[in-house]
């Protein structure tokens, strides 16, 4: 989970390097380097911290030429700092590497290669890979990458240049994102398309174990054998003003705000006719016994409220399973499981392993996923698209969002196909999930109301989310994007379930938030208010006027509110539209989004890049 960027061409690299770090440092951001090559030999310039930092080195050091690679890291092997930052030369500084990913057997190359004098100079397992390229280099810097490939284990994207082939790069991967631009005025490798969208939209994707050339006037694929391989490139139809803030102070609120326009295209993508419609049509459901829904984090809590959709109106069992530990489990799944896996980035290590777990199995896989031409879109057996576009900050909001949306309309479709809905009993549900959009818009009226409740609570130590149900899985997400983003411990419950051990955590003005959408539900959260109140919590309730008759949708500040809490009702609400109850995440998720955002943001906390976190988790 770094990035790593590449250029070789007739513009001066260093510029276009640094503007490419700049859109990969969601990837990563605890250190930075770059690495040009200029009259014979490589010009480097490493620095700890944000980019910022990085650009401040440079502005110090002239650095020139029109070959270079950057590196933006989040640290794994050895902490992060100046000496452990990428790009890493070779000892006799011969070669500089970039690296994303992790290299498992550095431990045993680097004792070898310390057996044959070579001193390093990093505590990190990328340094390995430019020591193992010296040691092997022998005037073909293409034959060393392969000979490295072979001696390497782990997953990996890779650039490389060498002092003797000054007018080269060479890149290669292994489950981790690669990427090559192709422009009249030069080339690129990348981990993500943002990084060179400025100068192209032209990119060709690396399978692993793929090697790219790159010159400043082309391209040259080989497979590891050095035969030539034809790849034409594909044209990338979204603009890099879609990876901008637009105003917007950070990308997350721009990405909270964007949700409607999100849940729009990804709701006709999957209607007739629609981008994702003809792979949906493809599935033959009735072959299926059973659904097993995979993911990470977010997608995972997406897919934790999907399970209540799917088996709500598929009457089919589903379970929910962390990729990270149905890929060791030894999952009881067959020929007739439909493996539904979840990933905004697609390169999620975890997801990749479950994914091909799965299909080791013979299960199906069909995945959700946001970013085309990523890992998991090209290897799953069936890929759906959400259309959120790029999403920057680390959080997820709206992609999260378009997940939700399409496993609503995937279930209606599965329950259609297999007689548990009638033609207008489905036709009804599409209907409600093609209002959602305007009931989202019409949940930023209160925004004013959010940003106030934030205001009195950002100093809590812990915070707790309760819902039942469908609720409970929404929960989780509202408690997973309060932590990331405003380091506020905060964990999710069951409310049935606090009564079991973790209401002795209630003291006095804990916060609690109540998710409490379902109807039929309702008394019983509400008891759990009344548990957690009476041992002296406040509560944040969101619901809907279906589940709690009168509570309507006040918009306003929030003081009056204020008034009442301060009064001893110890309750604020937060009301949505009612809708489905199956469908009510979607709304409840903006209220949840918005109030870590806020909550956050009075914590001044870094809401964006938060610490110690990636967009793209590539490691294991
Ligand atoms: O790219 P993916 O959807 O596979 O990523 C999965 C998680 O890493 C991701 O959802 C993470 O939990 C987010 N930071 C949550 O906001």
């Amino acid at each position: 989970m770094c990035g790593i960027i590449g250029y070789v061409g007739k513009n001066e690299a260093a510029p276009i390097i640094l503007d490419g770090l700049k859109r990969l440092e969601y990837r990563g951001y605890d250190s930075a380097g770059i690495a040009l090559y200029k009259d014979g030999r490589f010009h480097v310039v490493k620095q700890k911290g944000r980019l910022e930092a990085l650009r401040a080195a440079v502005g110090d050091t002239p650095l020139a030429g029109r070959i270079g690679i950057g590196h933006t890291r989040w640290a794994t092997h050895g902490e992060p700092s100046d000496v452990n930052s990428h790009p890493h030369l070779g000892a006799k500084s011969r070669i500089a590497i970039v690296h994303n990913g992790i290299i498992e057997n550095y431990r045993a190359l680097r004792a070898f290669l310390e057996s044959k004098g070579v001193v390093f100079s990093s505590e990190t397992d990328s340094e390995t890979v430019a020591q193992l390229a010296e040691y092997y280099y022998r005037g073909d810097l293409m034959d060393t990458v392969v000979k490295v490939v072979n001696a390497i284990e782990g997953y990996y994207a890779l650039g490389f240049m060498c002092l003797d082939e000054p007018d080269r790069l060479i890149a290669v991967k292994k489950d981790n994102p690669l990427i090559v631009g192709v422009s009249k005025d030069g080339n690129f490798i990348a981990s993500d398309v943002p990084a060179i969208l400025s100068h192209t939209n032209q990119v060709c994707y690396l399978a692993d174990r793929e090697i790219v050339v790159l010159d400043a006037d082309g391209v040259a694929f080989y497979n590891m054998d050095r035969e030539r391989l034809e790849k034409s490139p594909e044209t990338i139809t979204w603009s890099l003003g879609s990876a901008e803030k637009g105003g917007y102070e950070h990308f997350m609120y721009k990405e909270i705000m964007e949700q409607p326009r999100v849940l729009r295209d990804t709701i006709r993508s999957a209607l007739p006719d629609g981008s994702n419609a003809a792979v949906l049509d493809s599935l033959d459901v009735a072959s299926f016994d059973k659904i097993l829904i995979t993911a990470c984090g977010s997608a995972y809590n997406a897919g934790s409220v999907g399970k209540y959709v799917f088996e709500s109106l598929c009457r089919i069992p589903v379970d929910v399973d962390l990729a990270s530990e149905f890929r060791y489990r030894d999952a009881l799944i067959d020929a007739r499981t439909l493996v539904i896996l979840i990933s905004q980035s697609g390169e999620t290590t975890d997801s990749i392993a479950a994914m091909r777990e799965a299909k080791s199995k013979g299960a199906k896989v069909l995945a959700i996923v946001n970013v085309v031409g990523s890992t998991i879109s090209r290897e799953a057996d069936y890929t759906v698209y959400t259309l959120a576009g790029p999403e920057i900050a680390v959080a997820t909001t709206k992609a999260f969002s378009a997940q939700l949306a399409l496993l609503y309309l995937i279930a209606v479709r599965f329950a259609r196909a297999l007689g548990k809905l009638t033609a207008p009993e489905a036709e009804a549900l599409v209907g409600e999930i093609s209002e959602l959009p305007t009931h989202v818009e019409a949940l930023f009226a209160q925004i004013d109301r959010v940003q106030y409740y934030a205001t009195t609570c950002f100093n809590s130590k812990s915070i707790f989310f309760i819902g039942r149900n469908i609720d409970y899985a929404i929960a989780m997400e509202g408690s997973l994007k309060l932590k990331e983003i405003s380091y506020i411990h905060s964990e999710a419950y069951a409310g049935g379930e606090l009564k079991h051990g973790t209401i002795s955590l209630i003291e006095d003005n804990t916060l609690v938030v109540a998710i409490s959408c379902c109807k039929r539900l309702a008394p019983k959260i509400e008891s759990n208010i009344v548990q957690v109140v009476s041992r002296g919590a406040r509560v944040l309730l969101i619901t809907n006027d279906g589940a709690n008759p009168g509570a309507g949708l006040e918009t306003g500040t929030g003081a009056e509110s204020a008034a009442e809490e301060a009064a001893g009702a110890r309750q604020f609400t937060l009301t949505e539209p009612t809708v489905n109850e199956l469908f009510s995440p979607s709304l409840s998720v903006v209220l949840l989004q918005l109030f870590s955002y806020y909550v956050a943001a009075n914590k001044g906390c870094d809401i964006d890049k938060p610490r110690n976190l990636a967009k793209s988790v590539t490691v294991e």
